[in-house]
């Protein structure tokens, strides 16, 4: 479903990834762990198409398409979904509207018949619900004082109503707390599908209890440097990284 081939991408003339290659198949959770600054957010950034990455090697194909050549939107509309770690905050545009806006824009892509504001509102309620999201949320601006936790909560609710084929979610885990983790975590559960896949990055073993990742990678300096299943990220959480970066730099 997703190919990175060995991508190289450097900000400011910078070097950030290193050789960054990574397989995703349809059905597959993949946790990706590592140190700060090891370029995790930005992999993230670079697949959703932020325009201030320079890419310097490499390839990037969702099914038999060359990602990379794509725009942004064009993106979203093969079925990639991002969440960020800092999530975005628009003044002047309800929560509503922006969902709203979306939703039409991706059946627009698909050449299906877009839905009313009722419409809308009614399919809304039920994924609200699923993310566990107040329907006080609908009216106010889109992430504007929105705390942590529920910054987090409202992207899986943006993930609910666009149905991803593969999401990339960056530190959704982090700000929330127990009850916030698990309703995430049983709303990301429930997304997930066997023609689908998704890509956590994450720096607590703990979310993993709740989304059981197939493949645990660890990047380190632009790079995998190790991949296991579900355990690796029990034996990281008990040794730190130390031991993979002993000897480097
Ligand atoms: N826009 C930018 N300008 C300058 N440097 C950048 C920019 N974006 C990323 N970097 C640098 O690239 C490196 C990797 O950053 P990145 O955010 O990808 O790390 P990360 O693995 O997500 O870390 P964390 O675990 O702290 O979220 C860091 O050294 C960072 O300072
Ligand atoms: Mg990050």
């Amino acid at each position: 479903m997703l190919n990175i081939k060995n991508l190289e991408v450097s900000i400011d003339g910078k070097p950030i990834l290193k050789g960054f290659s990574l397989k995703v198949q349809a059905g597959e959770i993949h946790a990706i762990m590592g140190p700060n600054g090891a370029g995790k957010s930005t992999l993230a950034k670079v697949l959703a198409g932020h325009p201030d990455y320079e890419i310097t090697a490499g390839e990037v194909w969702l099914d038999d398409r060359n990602l990379l050549e794509l725009a942004p939107e064009e993106r979203a509309h093969l079925g990639l979904f991002m969440s960020f770690q800092y999530p975005l905050e628009i003044a002047g545009l309800t929560n509503f509207q922006f969902l709203h806006a979306s939703y039409n824009a991706l059946q627009k892509s698909k050449e299906q018949k877009p839905l009313s504001e009722e419409e809308f509102n009614t399919f809304l309620d039920e994924k609200m619900q699923l993310a566990g999201i107040k329907e006080s949320f609908k009216t106010r601006n889109l992430n504007e004082g929105f705390s942590g936790g529920e910054k987090k909560r409202n992207e899986i609710l943006q993930m609910a109503v666009l149905d991803p084929k593969i999401a990339i979610l960056d530190e959704t885990d982090s700000g929330l707390d127990i009850d916030a983790m698990r309703v995430v975590a049983e709303g990301v559960n429930r997304l997930q599908g066997k023609d689908k896949a998704l890509i956590l990055i994450t720096h607590y073993q703990r979310l993993l209890d709740y989304i059981r990742p197939d493949f645990v990678h660890v990047v380190i300096d632009g790079k995998i440097e190790l991949s296991g299943g579900a355990e690796l990220a029990l034996k990281l959480e008990e040794k730190g990284y130390d031991w993979l970066t002993a000897g480097k730099a």
